[in-house]
């Protein structure tokens, strides 16, 4: 694990740093990434392992759709190590024809900082977005196969609990596990907090 804790980007102008020097997550910059950082996107996406080829093409096509047009089918938060590296991203977005519901698309974090606290980093800079849009949930799909476990317990211990499976959505025994978090109460007038 490097060791990063000392870091300041130079030139980070107004970019938030993150304040969770305490439990001991890296001192990385929260950015929104640039088109330049595409290459560190599809190799952390490649490096994972659990991304079948196609699945990296549509979440660099969704990142190609985000440059073009940031925050409107699709937002990007990003965590920038010393020398612009991308140490790990999430892609997502308001669902269409839904209201209040967003669907975080991808998460990934570089292997080198896994288990630092950056996917959760990343979740709550998610989150905080989506409350501020006045979004009421956010979805998550992903798979069932056993090499999604550790990616399953992520998601639980940021607090999203399994709503739903779809049985063999992804392929014969490869189901599409729906984890689901909930912003606004749903007993209040207009369903928001
Ligand atoms: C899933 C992923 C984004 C998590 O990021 P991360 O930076 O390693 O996770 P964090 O260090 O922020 O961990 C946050 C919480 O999840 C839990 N967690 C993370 N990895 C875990 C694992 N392998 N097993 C059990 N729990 C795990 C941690 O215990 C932690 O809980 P805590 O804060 O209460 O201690 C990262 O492992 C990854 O990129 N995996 C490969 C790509 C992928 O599967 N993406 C999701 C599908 S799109």
């Amino acid at each position: 694990m490097p060791d990063v804790r000392e870091f300041s980007r130079p030139g980070a102008g107004s970019r938030e740093t993150t304040s969770d020097r305490q439990r001991g997550t890296p001192a990385v910059s929260w950015i929104s990434p640039h088109r330049r950082h595409r290459p560190q996107i599809a190799h952390i996406l490649e490096e994972a392992g659990a991304f079948r080829p196609n699945e990296v093409d549509v979440a660099l096509e969704v990142f190609d759709a985000y440059c073009d047009a940031p925050g409107v089918d699709y937002s990007a938060v990003a965590a920038i190590a010393p020398e612009d590296e991308l140490a790990g991203f999430a892609f997502y977005g308001a669902t269409p024809c839904t209201v209040g519901c967003w669907d975080l698309y991808w998460i990934a974090v570089s292997s080198r900082y896994r288990g630092s606290g950056l996917g959760r980093g990343l979740i709550e800079r998610v989150e905080r977005a989506i409350k501020a849009e006045a979004g009421r949930l956010c979805l998550i799909e992903t798979s069932s196969r056993s090499d999604y476990e550790a990616t399953r317990r992520f998601y639980s211990a940021c607090g999203y609990d399994e709503v739903a499976r779809v049985p063999d959505f992804y392929a014969d025994g490869d189901d599409c596990v729906i984890y689901l978090k909930r912003f606004a109460d749903p007993q209040s007038p207009l369903g928001r907090e």
